[in-house]
């Protein structure tokens, strides 16, 4: 049994709003002394974190999907912990499970924490701790729901995806193979657009970095693009519109390219594109599908299992790199999903 009491939390709380990129004058370092589980709840230590785009939203005042995190508080973030103390027979001591713990070393997670769903078991012989915080967690979770409830791609179509070497973007690369359509990624740089050709089997993959976005995809969407994707938004969104397919579909995921914007966010001007190819445009929520993830998971492991899907963290090590670590994600250095090992297994 761990002594809680001789146990310190370092924790990273928002310091200020950001204006732009976040700089570590944004955040504040604490440190908490762990205390025991309240009676129904569990104290976890926290071994991997998630972090993610999203993070930059949620630092921002103003109404979206989730309340933003409030000035002072721990910032949140979802990862993979190991349970050190229970106060409820749900679960043990030693249990590993995926939650949403925050961006600190322990956590104190309460019954409503727990009977929201948001706290589960994971099993190691589906995945590594870091798959699931890939594949098998949130982002494959975007790309499965994303792609297949929203995207609707039928066999024989082409599925164009950006962020094509993320986290997001490489189940829905890999699945749309899977589900029998072609799948041409769009990502920043050489050795990227190479891992996702070679490594996951896309048919061909666009690099906006160094090349001519329109061209590109004239080139590999010859019949135009059934399902865009949408990871970043803006010039690229605007790209593809050009080259849709009459009754596309897109998927509104995500727009990494407008969210440190200090200016409002760029729509396309060619929208019109929609009504002259008779397509449309749905935003997608992750979290509205929670009560499907099992089926989702079952799927995606039986693919990793079988190797027709393939995995990329690109792990940081360390609670105190966080205010950089998280930078990555907006200059692209990151390759693959970005975790953040805070402690060993
Ligand atoms: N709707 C939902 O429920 C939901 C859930 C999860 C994620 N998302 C969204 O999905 C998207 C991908 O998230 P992720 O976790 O998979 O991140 P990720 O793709 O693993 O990492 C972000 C990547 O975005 C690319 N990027 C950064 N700035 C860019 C720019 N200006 N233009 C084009 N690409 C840029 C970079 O790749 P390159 O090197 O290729 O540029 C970077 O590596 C994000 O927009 C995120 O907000 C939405």
């Amino acid at each position: 049994m761990t002594d809680l009491a001789a146990l310190a939390n370092h924790q990273i709380r928002l310091a200020a709003r950001p204006n732009g990129l976040p700089t570590r004058n944004d955040w504040n370092f604490t440190t908490e002394p762990v205390a025991p589980p309240v009676d129904g709840g569990i104290v976890v230590k926290v071994l991997s974190l998630s972090l993610d785009p999203a993070m930059r939203g949620w630092m921002n005042e103003g109404k979206s999907y989730i309340p933003p995190v409030g000035i002072g508080e721990v910032m949140r973030a979802s990862g993979v912990a190991k349970v050190i103390a229970s106060a409820t027979p749900a679960f043990s001591v030693g249990d590993l499970v995926s939650c949403g713990p925050g961006v600190q070393e322990y956590a104190a997670l309460a019954p409503n924490d727990l009977q929201r769903g948001g706290v589960f078991k994971i099993d190691l012989a589906a995945g590594s701790v870091t798959q699931w915080l890939n594949v098998l967690g949130m982002p494959g979770m975007t790309g499965y729901f994303g792609l297949l409830d929203v995207g609707q791609p039928q066999p024989g179509q082409t599925v164009v995806v950006s962020g094509a070497a993320g986290a997001v973007g490489q189940t829905v690369g890999q699945l749309a193979r899977i589900k029998g359509c072609r799948a041409v990624g769009i990502a920043g740089g050489p050795e990227k657009c190479a891992w996702v050709v070679d490594e996951l089997g896309f048919d061909a993959c666009i690099d906006y970095k160094t090349g001519d976005v329109k061209a590109g995809l004239k080139q590999h969407c010859p019949q135009g693009v059934d399902v865009y994707f949408d990871n970043v938004g803006g010039d690229i969104l605007e790209a593809v519109l050009t080259r849709l397919a009459r009754k596309a579909r897109i998927v509104i995921c995500g727009a990494i390219s407008q969210y440190n914007n200090t200016t409002p966010v760029q729509g396309p001007a060619n929208y019109l594109s929609l009504l002259v190819n008779r397509a449309r445009m749905e935003g997608m929520v992750v979290f509205d599908y929670a009560d499907r993830y099992p089926i989702a998971v079952k799927e995606l492991a039986g693919y990793l299992k079988d190797g027709r899907m393939k995995s990329k963290e690109d792990v940081v090590v360390g609670l105190e790199t966080f205010p950089e670590s998280l930078l990555k994600l907006f200059s692209g250095a990151n390759f693959g999903k970005l975790v953040l090992e805070v402690a060993g297994a």
